[in-house]
């Protein structure tokens, strides 16, 4: 056989198998097209899956067992008032002259649980549901920084950003932006210090250090699980319209 035709066939054998199972399914499922689709009013509408990203966040979830104290589903009215909360089933938008732009409250639907190998939908509730938590964390770092606004402008302080403030929950739920804003008084909620990493401070430090007391020259920063965690925890927002079910339920979709 000429070295030639060795080669080539190398190539062919291993290059078809590299097409057909890596290159292919990576460009197949990269990214997933939206389901577009018209409501009763003729408007188009639109749910766009999320990214592949999200499940090691949901790995680390479950992994530290945060499903047995917080439940990831709003409920239909059947089985509760839930979905009728703003900022906890989806957002109520006011325009400045205080009428209703937008209503995203609605339950949960399977369609919210895609791409994650567990839903993680939780047993009982001893703190909060954390499928919409993302939003609640954006309102609330506006908040915190609205009232610490006089610090923040005279520098005293760097305005809070929506990864620190629940890197601080995750670290220290006792010492979170609720707690010393007054918000809450207590916390059951564990802390996940293991998921952060104490290092020196020298040079300029991280960017990610937390601002927290720790020894002198050492700053805290977040490990992997803790950014894929916060990652995950930031990103859970439900509120999208749904393509109207197949099933006999609730058409989403009006
Ligand atoms: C022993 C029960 C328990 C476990 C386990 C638990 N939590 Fe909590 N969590 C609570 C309670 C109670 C609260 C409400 C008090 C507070 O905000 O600190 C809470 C609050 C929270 C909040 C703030 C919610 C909001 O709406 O402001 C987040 C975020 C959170 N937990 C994340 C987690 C994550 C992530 C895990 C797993 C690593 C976890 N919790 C494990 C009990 C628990």
């Amino acid at each position: 056989m000429k070295v030639q035709t060795f080669f080539t066939g190398l190539i062919a054998t291993f290059g078809t198998a590299w097409v057909l199972v890596i290159a292919y399914p990576f460009f197949a499922l990269k990214d997933q097209a939206a389901i577009e689709w018209e409501d009763k009013d003729g408007n188009p509408r639109q749910y766009s899956p999320t990214g592949q990203n999200h499940w090691r966040g949901a790995e680390v979830y479950r992994q530290e067992n945060c499903q047995t104290c917080h439940t990831r589903v709003i409920r239909n009215s059947v089985a509760g008032s839930e979905v009728f909360r703003s900022d906890w089933a989806g957002q109520k938008h006011y325009d400045e002259d205080g009428n209703l732009l937008a209503d995203t409250r609605r339950e949960s639907h399977p369609l919210d649980y895609r791409d994650k190998h567990y839903a993680s939908m939780g047993t009982g509730r001893v703190g909060p549901d954390l499928i919409n938590y993302g939003m609640r964390v954006a309102a609330e770092v506006k908040r915190a920084n609205e009232a610490n606004e006089k610090a923040i402008a005279a520098g005293e302080m760097k305005p809070f950003t929506v990864e620190e403030l629940t890197y601080l929950h995750l670290y220290n739920p006792r010492k979170d932006v609720a707690q010393s804003s007054g918000e809450k008084n207590w916390s059951n909620c564990p802390s996940n210090r293991h998921l952060f990493i104490t290092k020196s401070a020298a040079g300029q430090g991280s960017v990610r250090a937390l601002p927290v007391r720790t020894k002198e020259g050492s700053q805290v920063v977040p490990s992997a699980d803790a950014k894929a965690l916060m990652n995950f925890l930031n990103a859970s927002q439900h509120d999208q319209m749904l393509p109207k079910s197949e099933s006999k339920g609730e058409n989403f979709a009006e």
